[in-house]
């Protein structure tokens, strides 16, 4: 099939020899074009677009990016043009965006990120980075909107002759990305196990007019296959690596924090009190970092609340810890976004897991169809609130990205209940995250349900834009900040919306001014 490269591939067999081989392995090992991941960069070029596969920093290539970026600094260092363009699943890593972006090759960038690197390098204009929802790069990348994919670079677990691969912790994008690729090149990673075949559930969406209903009914629903087709004649590299996520440990839950997490938790209880939600619960979705982890803490102590399930993009330790307690049953994502303590607790107890999780490319992930069906109650972080009801994820002081919006968008607009959630002060007191207006908007007042602040909780369902903002700032804002935006309430005109335009913006304007929101004085703005 492949040329045999038959001193990697023994080369690679010395290497890995505290492995056991079995006689098929070694079969494979000789079929494939076995490389270091510098020889296998070289099959990028200047001006590619290449897809990766993973999602945050779960199954993403590491070895292969680093070689790249090398590359890039060695050709820029001789005065010559270097740059790719790159699509993955969602944030990355180090590896990939951290060097890259510091060896200026990345020249376009979606749908997602947060490496301090490239985000400095996006916000000084030296990355074009396009802001997605994620359920939608894979089938919009297939409609022709971003050109051709020259080069799709996949980690596995496992990789066969015939092209069937086994990926790792995260899935991402990739199978759109490894069919439409003119070249694959696999990152054959040994700290993960083979034994992972059986918790992918690997499919592609057709597009219109033929898209079918996914038929995914119950969180433990598979449409797929357990692992990735690819042709094996694309396959020009494997790279073996031995390469962890290092992914970043949480930081010790604080006061605000833990706070936030029991009014979600409390909240939910109301609900299902209250028959809104239904004895049996519903699913879970829950964003990324410390208080999706506090939320999920609550929830699991909760006697009031039965064992539940997850219908989310990002499974986290937290959700690893409840799993194996009988607090959550069974967790669809798109990857694994887990510390490597807790991914070698997966695979020391991997018949009990396995059963337990699938990992499905981000369009069924975060399917808005899918989670509509499933009525699935998303739990995301703002980064800032107006007192109507739209939220910011994205853009700090309106201006500079910090993210993007990520899964936030494909799950709060089709979810059974939506909450936001975020502490009511940022920066010493000097921010308040809610305001009169955002200063970008990513979720509008018509998508979002609830917002919690450690302050307390506002149920915007049903109301008016002036009864919500009344919810708003007398349940979530903080005491320091309520006489501000009640007195910006009593400058608007009677209206549907009374929003008086030419102080909406004063708290940015005021923390651009003096570095304080608390200084903001409406006469400035109403002369
Ligand atoms: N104005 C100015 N700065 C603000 C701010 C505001 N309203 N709110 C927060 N910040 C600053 C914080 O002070 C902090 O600054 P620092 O890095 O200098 O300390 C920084 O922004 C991050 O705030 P923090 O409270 O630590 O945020 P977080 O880690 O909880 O993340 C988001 C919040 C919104 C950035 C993050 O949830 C995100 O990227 N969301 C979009 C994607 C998403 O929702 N995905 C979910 C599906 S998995």
């Amino acid at each position: 099939m492949h040329t045999l490269i038959l001193g990697h591939a023994f080369f690679h067999i010395k290497k890995f020899a505290h492995r056991r081989f079995s006689f098929k392995y070694i079969q494979v090992i000789m079929a494939l074009r076995f490389m270091t991941a510098e020889e296998a960069a070289q099959f990028v070029k200047n001006g590619d677009q290449v897809g990766f596969s993973g999602f945050t920093a779960a199954g993403v290539p590491k070895a292969v990016p680093s070689a790249i970026a090398k590359i890039a600094e060695e050709e820029h260092a001789k005065g010559r043009p270097f740059k790719i363009n790159v699509v993955t699943g969602a944030s990355s890593g180090d590896p990939l965006d951290g060097a890259l972006s510091r060896a200026k090759a990345i020249g376009f960038r979606a749908p997602y990120q947060n490496n301090l690197d490239i985000r400095n390098a996006i916000n000084a204009q030296e990355v074009d980075y396009v802001d997605m929802h994620l359920s939608q790069l894979a089938q919009e990348v297939r409609y022709g909107f971003y050109g051709v994919i020259d080069v799709a670079i996949v980690e596995a677990a496992d990789v066969t002759e015939n092209g069937e691969i086994v990926l790792t912790s995260g899935v991402g994008n990739i199978q759109t990305y490894t069919r439409m690729a003119k070249k694959v090149i696999v990152e054959l990673n040994h700290k993960h196990k083979k034994e992972l075949k059986g918790i992918h559930d690997i499919c592609e969406l057709k597009d219109p007019p033929h898209r079918e209903a996914i038929p995914v009914f119950k969180v433990n629903d598979r449409c797929g296959s357990p692992v990735l087709k690819v042709d094996p004649n694309k396959i020009v590299a494997v790279v073996e690596t031995e390469l962890g996520n290092s992914m970043s440990k949480f930081t010790p839950i604080d006061e605000t924090t833990a706070k936030i997490g029991q009014n979600v938790a409390d909240f939910l209880v109301s609900q299902l009190r209250l028959g809104i939600i239904p004895k049996e619960f519903l699913p879970l979705q829950s964003g990324v970092g410390n208080v999706a982890n506090a939320v999920l803490g609550c929830l699991g102590q909760n006697p009031e609340v039965p064992a539940f399930t997850m219908y989310t993009e990002v499974i986290q330790d937290s959700v690893v810890k409840l799993m194996k307690n009988g607090r959550i049953t069974f967790a669809s994502g798109c990857s694994l976004t887990v510390t490597d303590e807790a991914m070698a607790d997966i695979y020391h107890n991997l018949p009990f897991f396995k059963d337990k999780f699938v990992l499905r490319p981000a369009e069924i992930s975060n399917s808005p169809e899918v989670i509509r069906r499933l009525g699935v109650i998303s739990i995301n972080t703002a980064l800032e609130a107006d007192i109507f009801g739209n939220v910011n994820s994205t853009h700090v002081l309106g201006t500079k990205m910090m993210n993007g919006i990520g899964g936030s968008g494909d799950f709060t607009r089709n979810a059974y209940i939506s909450i936001f959630t975020c502490p009511s002060i940022q920066k010493d007191g000097k921010i308040s995250p809610i305001v009169p207006m955002v200063s970008h908007l990513d979720h509008s007042e018509h998508s979002v349900n609830i917002i919690i602040t450690e302050q307390g909780i506002a149920d915007l369902r049903g109301k008016t834009p002036i009864q919500r903002a009344k919810t708003i700032i007398e349940n979530c804002v903080h005491p320091d900040f309520k006489e501000l935006l009640w007195d910006y309430l009593k400058l608007g005109k009677t209206a549907h919306t009374p929003i008086t335009l030419q102080a909406a913006l004063g708290m940015h304007i005021e923390f651009a001014k003096s570095g304080d929101m608390r200084k903001t004085n409406w006469a400035d703005y109403i002369k």
